[in-house]
């Protein structure tokens, strides 16, 4: 089933052309096979340097390991309540999510342990997940380690598709529904509001189970949020975040908000399976949010990622870029999969690195398709500027 948006791509792939890029599709990266010259944006990773001053400052911080030996410890009771805490605060300033009990938040390494955690508890023995037709790479990874079939439901220029959720629910009996609404990853589209009452709403009548896939809230400006899942549908909506995109990746600093009734079971899973957040890194993510500081990396990523949007803008045009998509550290170029797959590895001869295209597709034989260029990871503007100059041609031109 692919993505059936025009605007999305189309047009055939053939053996030959996949075979000339083999990346890695299970974690949507070559990055250990590509050059040293080679200008990698195939990892969806933010930018570092809003973050950097504000890490030294906070490890810093840190009491000395000699002085404070809990900091050698597991961590304790009370450091995970105040990390809770600390979560929920940071959904009400940095995300516009008030009211998030601190009792219903598990702290997991990041949101993709956060994202299995919920995975294993909805479907301890394998099954199916309804999951954009267009998706996280990683998820799919989790999903294929578990046995988990994912079902493709259809996206448009706002992501999934309310008739296509229900109709894919209906002709599957799938009860599990991956949800991400905000900057999707690959297309960096977000939902509007009455979307999200729609998707709701089909949720409840088909007594769906909501995975809210959330990483992003943070990046989208206040004026472009609306209700989240989480919001709308609390009690059968099991929320994932993290600031991986944010912040930085390296804080493993995430994530689940289960439904009340719930979050006693996963925390005990999660001790179980040894997926809580670290206590380090608990530790380091506390004093952000007490301090105030992560609120102000955040708005410094969101400064920094509509600047690389607009070089963006600048040297692509916006006729190669999806309309409508927001600020994610990702922007997505709609090309039929046959060229997306050609282009990728013209660019790469070129000192250009994008994610295999395979790596988000559902279907990885889908005629439409399109690349993934991860802004953000750049090492800077000039870097990115330099890699989009080196693009633009290849992609202007039919022949690729
Ligand atoms: C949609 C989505 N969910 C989850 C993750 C993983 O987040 P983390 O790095 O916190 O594990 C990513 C990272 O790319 C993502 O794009």
């Amino acid at each position: 089933v692919a993505a059936d948006s025009a605007a999305l791509g189309d047009g055939p792939i053939t053996a030959s052309s996949r075979q000339r890029c083999a990346g890695s599709v299970v974690f949507g990266s070559n990055s250990f096979a590509i050059g040293p010259n080679v200008i990698d944006l195939s990892l969806n990773r933010p930018p570092l340097q809003p973050a950097a001053r504000a890490l030294r400052q906070a490890l810093r911080a840190l009491p000395s390991m000699r002085a404070d030996l809990p900091l050698l410890d597991y961590a304790s009771d009370a450091l995970l309540e105040r990390y809770s805490g600390a979560v929920s605060r940071w959904l009400a300033e940095a995300c516009g999510q008030a009211d998030t009990d601190p009792r219903s938040i598990i702290g997991s390494n990041g949101a993709r342990a956060g994202l299995a955690l919920c995975l294993d508890a909805l479907l301890p023995r394998g099954g199916e997940v309804l999951c954009d037709a267009l998706t996280y790479s990683g998820f799919k990874a989790l999903a294929n380690t578990r046995g988990v079939n994912l079902i493709a439901v259809e996206l448009d220029e706002q992501g999934c598709r309310p008739d296509a959720l229900a109709a894919a629910a209906k002709r599957s009996g799938a009860r599990t529904w991956l949800a991400c609404l905000s900057l999707q990853n690959p297309l960096g589209v977000t939902a509007s509001a009455a979307r999200r009452l729609e998707l709701a709403a089909v949720a409840e009548s088909l007594d769906l189970q909501v995975i809210e896939d959330d990483v992003y809230a943070a990046l989208l400006p206040p004026m472009q949020r609306a209700p989240t899942l989480a919001e709308l549908i609390p009690e059968r909506c099991w929320q994932v975040g993290s600031v991986s995109k944010a912040i930085a990746p390296a804080l493993g600093a995430g994530w689940v908000r289960a439904p009340m009734a719930h979050a006693d079971a996963l925390r005990a899973r999660s001790y179980a399976q040894g997926q809580l957040v670290g206590a380090w890194n608990a530790q380091v993510f506390v004093g952000l949010v007490e301090s105030g500081q992560a609120q102000r990396v955040c708005e410094d990523m969101r400064a920094e990622l509509k600047a690389r949007h607009a070089i963006a803008r600048d040297i692509l045009g916006t006729d190669s870029l999806l309309p409508g998509a927001g600020p994610a550290p990702h922007l997505w170029l709609p090309l039929a999969q046959g060229r997306a797959v050609r282009l990728r590895a013209r660019l790469l001869e070129q000192g250009v690195c994008l994610t295999d295209p395979g790596a988000s597709n559902l279907d990885v034989s889908a005629a439409a398709s399109g690349l993934r260029v991860c802004i953000g990871a750049a090492t800077s503007g000039a870097e990115l500027g330099k890699a989009l100059l080196i693009m633009r041609t290849p992609l202007k031109r039919l022949d690729t």
